[in-house]
């Protein structure tokens, strides 16, 4: 590969939510900073911008990382998937989504993609998780707001969903 050199200016290619977007980058973009200010992409969030919050989690070639720990141009060529893909063309939630609406998973809506997307990714791999899992993964996500119980409670009413043991449950009030 040819080295690139500090104040360059390259161009990067993604797959973004299954469209071609081309960019320039310099070698220390950072990948989140690359998505909201480049390509406008701004449902990822930005934080701490070390890799604490989990609120700029995406998912790259499938797997969630953090975009403020990547830079732009080790995304060159891969496909990058933010929490703008979950909706439908339509704006139909998806059943992650729906779940944070009935539990009140969310309030300043913050910390909101980076969860989404992390649980995108932890659910399709593990789709019959333990609570205690759950938690486990919620750890790599700071929410100032909800305390987490809502959070806990969609994410396993989703999974429940998804493997279709059941239709999604009624609303709680987490409070
Ligand atoms: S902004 Fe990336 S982990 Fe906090
Ligand atoms: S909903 Fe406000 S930080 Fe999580």
């Amino acid at each position: 590969m040819r080295r690139i050199e500090r104040d360059e200016i390259v161009p990067v290619t993604i797959e973004l939510n299954g469209k071609r977007m081309v960019g320039n980058a310099q070698p220390r973009t950072l990948l989140s900073d690359f998505l909201r200010q480049t390509l406008g992409a701004t449902g990822t969030h930005v934080g701490c911008e070390h890799g604490v919050c989990g609120c700029c989690t995406v998912m790259i070639d499938g797997i969630a990382q953090r975009s403020c720990l990547t830079l732009a141009v080790q995304a060159d060529g891969r496909r990058v998937e933010t929490v703008e893909s979950l909706a439908d063309d339509e704006g139909r939630l998806d059943a992650l989504q729906r779940a944070f609406n009935r539990h009140h998973a969310l309030q300043c809506g913050f910390c909101t993609p980076g969860i989404l997307m992390s649980f995108t990714d932890y659910l399709r791999r593990n789709p019959d998780p333990a609570e205690q899992e759950v938690r486990e993964v919620l750890g790599g996500h700071i929410c100032r707001c909800t305390g987490y119980s809502g959070l806990v409670a969609a994410i396993m009413d989703a999974a429940r969903e998804m493997r279709g043991e059941a239709g999604p449950e009624e609303e709680t009030d987490a409070a």
